[in-house]
């Protein structure tokens, strides 16, 4: 946890895997990190998507910068290690992963593995994929894992309920009606955290660290896909909101910082270390969530082994 990068590091020339970048707080990191010339690899499930952000990012940078389409629905873990394959055989190094592709569901899903869907994407996915790219990742010198987490994660005030990890209790009656499924989406914001945490005591001494970040309350697609009354309060919620720009100010800070010192295992806000919740803090709850999660992907590998 206490380990420290001052090494003088920039984002330029890296290459740099990110979830999520099609919409929103990862749309605006993709964009300004081409600009500081990364290249980027744009993990998404939707190719037309995928290709205007493309054109949009090599409009900007007047195409100086690399910008590679992996296609994956991140609720698939066969997709995910698909994707992961063809990450590995196509890019010789990878420098910074951003874990950043998240959403809400309001009513109960389950994805192709049987997993609640709110579980599978926010938190599954991204130990899924930095399990299968964290040899790639080894290989650079120095590179970071950087997951997007949530204030939201203070919700889960009892953290994770590992005797309901289907979540069956949040999205039944009368739960459902009563806030569940933001409990939902806070427990797994609050195991991005812990996932954090975990990860970066497992890889000390590697050069690869791990850090998370709040970015806010922003403005982006967020929540667009739970019906007309989650849409209103979105559009309620856009007045109080930052726009995408705002919101991915840390994340940006933190695959780009050439001076700063970053602190493995860290949770940030406003480019700032972060106390997060006690739950949060709960080391114990973050070695059984690995384990937990190992099971649940089926995946073993060095990074798994105590
Ligand atoms: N907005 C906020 O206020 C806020 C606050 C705290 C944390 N966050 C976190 O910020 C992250 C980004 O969210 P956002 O606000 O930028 O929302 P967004 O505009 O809805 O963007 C979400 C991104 O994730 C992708 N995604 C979602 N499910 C996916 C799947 N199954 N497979 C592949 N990609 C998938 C989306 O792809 P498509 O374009 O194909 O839908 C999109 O690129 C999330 O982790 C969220 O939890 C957001």
């Amino acid at each position: 946890m206490e380990s420290i990068i001052t090494n003088k590091w920039t984002v330029k020339g890296k290459y740099v895997v990110i979830t999520g970048a099609t919409s929103g707080i990862g749309l605006a990191t993709a964009k300004e990190l081409a600009i500081r010339g990364a290249n980027l690899g744009l993990v998404a499930r939707n190719q037309t998507k995928a290709t205007e952000v493309v054109n949009r990012i090599n409009t900007l940078t007047g195409n100086s910068t690399t910008v590679d389409v992996f296609l994956a629905d991140m609720a698939s873990q066969q997709s995910i290690r698909q994707v992961a394959a063809e990450i590995l055989a196509r890019c010789p190094k990878v420098d910074v992963l951003i874990n950043n592709a998240g959403a809400l569901f309001e009513t109960r899903q389950l994805t192709v593995d049987g997993l609640e869907m709110t579980w599978a994407v926010n938190h599954l996915a991204p130990y899924l994929l930095t399990t299968l790219l964290l040899d790639r990742l080894k290989e650079s010198e120095q590179s970071r894992v950087i997951t997007t987490a949530s204030h939201g994660h203070k919700m889960a005030k009892k953290g994770i309920d590992f005797d309901d990890l289907s979540a069956e209790h949040l999205y039944s009656f009368p739960k459902k009606f009563f806030g569940g499924p933001t409990f939902r989406y806070a427990e797994t914001k609050l195991a991005n955290i812990l996932f954090t945490a975990e990860l970066a005591g497992r890889l000390e001494g590697t050069g690869v660290t791990a850090h998370c970040f709040d970015p806010g309350l922003v403005s982006t697609n967020f929540n667009q896909n739970n019906g007309l009354l989650a849409r209103l309060t979105m559009s309620v919620m856009k007045i109080f909101s930052r726009s995408p720009e705002k919101g991915a100010e840390t994340l940006i800070w933190l695959a780009d910082s050439d001076e700063i010192t970053i602190h493995n295992g860290s949770y940030y806000t406003d480019m700032q270390i972060t106390i997060p919740s006690v739950p949060a803090q709960n080391m114990e709850a973050a070695k059984r969530l690995w384990e937990v999660s190992k099971e649940q992907i089926q995946y073993s590998d060095t990074i798994n082994k105590e």
